[in-house]
């Protein structure tokens, strides 16, 4: 059995590949990455990598794959769009036993705008013929807990959230799901829709922080727009800028905060908690 996955180099295909090594020898795993020197110590470990960039497709190479553990692109939507196409397409090709889709919640029907992209890509693999799972991944913690210490520091946690919720979920518990996935039957044709255990407010979360830190964390309520130009104040991009925007504007009327069990039963336990997340954050 040989098992590809893309986006090794990034956080998610990490911890994915950290997983499916608890699972299976290094002899029957392959990575496709944009920068095999990013991927040297995979390689040690005899992992096999292959250089492949969604944006340049004659540089894709599924051949020989029983199972694609196909992470989705970061950029722009129209770049995205255009490059899972031509991941999908060249899997296809390929002739790969199995499509595996890191997706989001509700891709079909979820007013993110984030969303598009991944709904253009499942239909790809639907309309393909191979079989097919979509791990349709909440939001992560880590969205949440990365610039947690920066707020602690300044004394405010600044959102546009509103009262509103997400059930987000740890990444490495994703990555975990997604090993978990790859390297047992019965997942075909299945939509998974993966989240955390419970749906959390931005107040709670500056609660959390401020007991773990032990500094009051006060939330900063700003605007969508007053959130954007911050965004863009810090040099984040455009795309980015507007993609985090219309996250938090879903948050606020409750787009995300739909609790699945999906996540648990794959994993065997109960998911992570924010608090623990917050915890290894700060
Ligand atoms: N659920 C969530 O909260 C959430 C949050 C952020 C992102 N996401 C989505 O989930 C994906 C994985 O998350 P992550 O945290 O692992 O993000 P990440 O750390 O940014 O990793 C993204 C990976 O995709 C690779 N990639 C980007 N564009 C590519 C292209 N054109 N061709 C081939 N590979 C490409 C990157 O390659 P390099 O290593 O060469 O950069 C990187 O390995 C993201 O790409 C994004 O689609 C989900």
């Amino acid at each position: 059995m040989t098992i590809l996955v893309t986006g090794a180099t990034g956080h998610f295909g990490g911890r994915a590949v950290h997983h499916l090594l608890d699972r299976v020898p290094a002899s029957e795993l392959v990575v496709s990455v944009r920068d095999a020197g990013k991927a040297t110590g995979l390689a040690t470990r005899g992992v096999t990598v292959r250089q492949g960039d969604f944006d340049r497709p004659e540089t894709l190479d599924f051949h020989g794959v029983d199972t694609l553990l196909l992470v989705s692109a970061n950029g722009p939507d129209a770049e995205r769009t255009a490059g899972q196409r031509a991941a999908v397409d060249a899997a296809v090709e390929a002739g790969v036993g199995r499509i595996l889709y890191t997706s989001v919640t509700d891709a079909t029907t979820s007013p993110l705008g984030l969303a598009k992209v991944h709904a253009d890509t499942e239909e790809r693999i639907r309309a393909s013929g191979v079989p097919f799972t979509f791990l349709r991944n909440g939001m992560y913690h880590e969205n949440y807990t990365a610039g947690l210490a920066q707020s602690v520091e300044h004394g405010a946690l600044v959102t546009s959230t509103g009262t509103g919720q997400v059930a987000s979920a740890s990444r490495d518990d994703l990555a975990l799901a997604a090993a978990i996935v790859a390297t047992t039957d019965g997942h075909d044709g299945a939509v998974y829709e993966l989240t955390g255990p419970r749906a959390w407010s931005f107040d709670e979360l500056a609660g959390i922080a401020g007991q773990v830190s032990g500094k009051p964390l006060p939330l900063a309520a700003v605007t969508d727009d007053e959130f954007k130009a911050g965004l863009l104040g810090f040099g984040l991009p455009g795309f980015l800028a507007e993609l985090l925007t219309d996250i938090n504007a879903n948050i606020r009327v409750g787009t995300l905060r739909e609790v699945r069990p999906d996540l648990a039963k794959l994993i065997g336990r109960e998911p992570t908690p924010i608090e623990t997340a917050v915890r290894a954050a700060l």
